[in-house]
Parts: C-alpha cells; sequence; structure tokens
C-alpha cells in the first residue's frame, strides 16, 4: 500500500510518499516548505501570514515529492501509483488546515482516490513507527509540541487513551514564550537548547508544578512568570537585543535552568505513567521531542527502569511538523473517505 501524505496545520507545508508492507512502514519521499523567516520576524505565527504561504507552496510541494518517489508531475494524465491520500484535518489553524485539506480533496476527487483523515495528533506519535519493528503495544507516549503535552497510552495501532496534559502552556509553548521575553527570535525553542550548553542548569531554582502530583497533568505557564521576575531583579535590559556582556552569562545560565527545569519535569512524569502503566514501549513525539537533552535524559531514565520498556525517538526532521509522519499514521489507518465526507477542525482532540 502506497500513501500520499499532506500536513498544513501550523507553519509548515509537508508532504510524503510512504510504502507499506507486512514488514513495516517505508519513507519514500518527502518534500517541506517553511514560512519561519516570516514568523521570526513577528516573534510569532501570524496565522493569515501563514495560510497566504502555504496557498503558495501546497502544489510544489506534493508535486516535490511525487517526483521524487515516481518521476511523476501534475503535467502527467494518468493518477501516481498511490491507493490513498492522507491528510491533517486538525487540529490546527483554520486557514492553515484549509489549504491542506481542499487540496487533498481536489486531488481525490480528480483522480478517484481514497482520502484519510488523520489527526495531527496521531501523525506526531506515528513519527515513531518508521523501521521500527521493536513497538510492542501496550505503548506510551509523550507528545510534546508547540500546542500539546500530552501522556497518551496505545494500546494497539489507532487505539489511543489520553492519561493526562497540561492544564496551561504547552512545553513547547514555554520555550516560545521565554524565548520572546528573552527577545529570542520564533520558534525559540532550538535556540533555547543552544545557548544552555553555555550555562550553568543549576544557576536557577525555577517552579516545577504537579512534578510530584499523582496524576498525569503539567503546568508550565508559571515558568514564564517566574522568569520575567528574575530578569527584572536582575535588571536585564529588555531593549538590549544584542545581548551585551552583562547580559550574556545570564541568557545562558537561564536558558539552562529553564531548559533544565522543562525537562525534568517531562521526564519524571513520563516514568512515573511508563511505571504504573506497565508499558512494553516509550515513544516520544512531537516538535520539542528534537530537544537534544530531553532526548538523552529520557534514554538514561528509561535505561534505569527494571522492567525496561523500549524507547523510540524519531529522526529530528520528523519529531517536528512534516508529511511523512501523516503519510505514516495514514498507512495504520483503516478509515477512507469520499473527498465530499472529510473537512477540517481546528479543535480537534484525541
Ligand atoms: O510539533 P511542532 O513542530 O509544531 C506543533 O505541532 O506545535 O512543535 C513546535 C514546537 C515549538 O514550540 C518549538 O519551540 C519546539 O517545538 N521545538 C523545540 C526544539 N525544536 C522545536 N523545543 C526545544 N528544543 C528543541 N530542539
Ligand atoms: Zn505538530
Amino acid at each position: 500500500m502506497t500513501i500520499l501524505g499532506i500536513e498544513t496545520s501550523c507553519d509548515e507545508t509537508g508532504a510524503a510518499v510512504v510504502s507499506k508492507t507486512d514488514g513495516g512502514i517505508e519513507l519514500l519521499s518527502q518534500s517541506l516548505a517553511t514560512s519561519l523567516n516570516k514568523h521570526a520576524q513577528t516573534g510569532g505565527i501570524i496565522p493569515e501570514v501563514a495560510a497566504r504561504e502555504q496557498v503558495k507552496f501546497i502544489i510544489p510541494t506534493i508535486e516535490n515529492t511525487l517526483k521524487e518517489a515516481f518521476g511523476y508531475t501534475f503535467s502527467q494524465k494518468s493518477p501516481p501509483p498511490v491507493d490513498a491520500i492522507a491528510v491533517t484535518y486538525g487540529p490546527g489553524l483554520i486557514g492553515s488546515l484549509l489549504v491542506g485539506v481542499e487540496t487533498a480533496k481536489t486531488l481525490s476527487m480528480h483522480w478517484s482516490i481514497p482520502l484519510i483523515p488523520v489527526n495531527h495528533m496521531y501523525g506526531h506519535i506515528y513519527a515513531n513507527f518508521f523501521h521500527n519493528s521493536e513497538i510492542v503495544f501496550p505503548a506510551l507516549a509523550l507528545v510534546v509540541s508547540g500546542g500539546h503535552t500530552d501522556l497518551v497510552l496505545l494500546t494497539s495501532h489507532h487505539k489511543l487513551t489520553v492519561l493526562g496534559g497540561t492544564r496551561d502552556d504547552a512545553a513547547g509553548e514555554a520555550f516560545d514564550k521565554i524565548g520572546r521575553l528573552l527577545g529570542l527570535p520564533y520558534p525559540a525553542g532550538p535556540t533555547i537548547s543552544h545557548l544552555a550548553e553555555k550555562g550553568d542548569e543549576k544557576a536557577f531554582i525555577l517552579p516545577r508544578p504537579m512534578i510530584g502530583s499523582k496524576d498525569f497533568s503539567f503546568s508550565f505557564s508559571g515558568l514564564k512568570t517566574a522568569v520575567f521576575n528574575l530578569l527584572k531583579k536582575n535588571n536585564w535590559n529588555f531593549n538590549d537585543k544584542t545581548f551585551s556582556e552583562n547580559n550574556q552569562q545570564l541568557l545562558f545560565d537561564l536558558c539552562a535552568s529553564v531548559e533544565y527545569t522543562i525537562v525534568s519535569v517531562l521526564t519524571r512524569k513520563t516514568i512515573a505513567a511508563a511505571k504504573e502503566m506497565k508499558v512494553k514501549s516509550v515513544l516520544l513525539s512531537g516538535g520539542v521531542a528534537a530537544n537534544k537533552n530531553l532526548r538523552k535524559t529520557l534514554h538514561h531514565e528509561i535505561n534505569n527502569l527494571a522492567h525496561s520498556p523500549y524507547l523510540s525517538i524519531p529522526s529530528p526532521d520528523l519529531c517536528t511538523d512534516n508529511g511523512a509522519m501523516i503519510a505514516a499514521a495514514g498507512a495504520y489507518s483503516k478509515q477512507r473517505l469520499h473527498w465530499t465526507e472529510l473537512s477540517a477542525d481546528p479543535s480537534l482532540y484525541y
């Protein structure tokens, strides 16, 4: 079975082709276009700007991936050799979702190929299934992105139970909001992580709400306020975007302390859930899963667990939004829709 995947839930425009056999799934091609340069200037995503860029990118991105997989171009009369088109239909920004969904519907009608509706969050989880025959159920997924911080139990393919999630800001959102306070470009997660390498993670003790609670909920909104108060106390110059010498070591130490705090909360809760649910596999997913420190710490802690579940961490490019993860989730879904049956759902949950 060969699936074309399309992703446009936020600021990325992704397309990919995967092939599924009894041995698992294989990525045949993928293409990604981003409007990040526009959002870096504005300190965050302006939804209409993202959608307008996606309108420009969507056709070339899909054609690129079909060309790479099959040498196919849109000038050909016959359809490409794909069995279904998987597309993200939620959650996300409505303007962005509509670009992918309406394009997928048009192609589905034109080529007479069915659609597979894919929940973006399932997509993140399925980034783990490329060449990964060691994933055994029950599996626990930590889904950490710009909008979500969730612990999800998978008992079989597409059978999920949410164990807990964030009560306020998501982990990625915390990185991005703190980055904004510090004057760093959007998305701030990768930059904070990079600056953290030169800092002392124990320089500041930051709040870790709910770290010891018995449930699997998270809360990250207090972190931003704590950082703001610390900056004020240390006479941080909010207008100095060049980070003069005085500000520099404070910046490194703060970044290291923020990263340490977020990683320790995520790791502690994931380990507690893995133990309680006695899972056989742990799957890390979502944009924040690209964080080196989180990958290393979780790996270390999972290795120390007595029942040693298998840990899967996708390559960093498959952690942030992309078309391959949507094609992968589609490949394991049994749902097939006629193009008239699909609509975007920006507030879709699991
Ligand atoms: O999954 P994703 O690409 O988009 C959403 O579905 O939200 O996640 C984007 C989030 C952003 O908040 C970004 O700052 C964060 O992932 N992120 C990181 C890293 N790379 C991306 N956070 C920490 N460390 C990173 N290396
Ligand atoms: Zn995402």
